[in-house]
């Protein structure tokens, strides 16, 4: 998978070669490319942004930067993320879609976001026809400085279910998740007591049938208390 992105701070993404990111890297699964957004304006000053149009407080970034820099990374069968808190809501069956994607380009806006001519050009029907998708999309219901960190949480989450990405490959296929696909119940190792705090005596009993009984209780019993 090719994930590139586009930011006005490319060190934002050096975590990437860190970890298992890292090294699936080096091992060809994963190909990253980070473009600094400042390098595709042509303006005086490298200006990547101006005031909004109809007034209002900050800034807006300019749709000609933008399209500099995409025209030439938006090649055929791509999906376009583009980050803002107005976008749908990320999740769990999100990351497995685009996890299917050959190659994600995020578009990390700063100040009060890009122009959005930018996200009507690239919907038009000659980039659907490219297989070009656009997603606009947000990680939560809160306002971040940019969409550097909500790449970073995507891309964390969309790698690790590739084939390869994960250091244990059983890890994905044998943990039992819930629907949205992330483990509920409480986990524990060793020792089996803690400050005073037992292990459930139940794990420790290689009776595998109750143990996934106890589990699936307590995820249940843990998911009400989190509503
Ligand atoms: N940019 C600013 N806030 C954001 C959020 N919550 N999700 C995605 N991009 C953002």
């Amino acid at each position: 998978m090719k994930i590139e992105t586009v930011t006005i701070f490319p060190d934002y993404f050096a975590p990437l070669s860190l970890s298992l990111l890292g090294k699936a890297q080096n091992s060809g699964i994963l190909n990253f490319v980070v473009h600094d957004l400042r390098g595709f304006s042509t303006n005086n000053h490298h200006a990547v942004d101006d005031t909004p149009y109809g007034g209002g407080a900050g800034m807006v970034m300019l749709p000609e930067v933008w399209g500099q820099a995409l025209d030439p990374i938006l090649v055929n069968d791509t999906d376009l993320i583009i980050l803002t808190p107005a976008g749908k809501r990320f999740d769990q069956n999100l990351a497995e879609k685009l996890s299917a994607s050959k190659h994600i380009v995020f578009a990390c806006g700063r100040y009060e976001g890009i122009d959005d001519r930018v996200r009507q050009h690239y919907s038009s029907d000659q980039y659907c026809a490219r297989n070009i998708r656009v997603h606009e999309i947000s990680i939560g219901d809160y306002v971040l400085g940019g969409g550097e960190v909500a790449a970073l949480v995507m891309i964390e989450a969309i790698t690790r279910l590739l084939p390869g990405v994960l250091g244990n490959p059983e890890s994905l296929a044998e943990e039992s998740h819930n629907e949205d696909g992330y483990v509920e119940y409480p986990n524990f190792t060793k020792p089996p007591t803690w400050r005073d705090i037992a292990v459930p005596e139940i794990l420790l009993s290689g009776n595998h049938a109750e143990i996934a009984k106890w589990r699936a209780a307590a995820a249940e019993e843990r998911a009400e208390k989190n509503l």
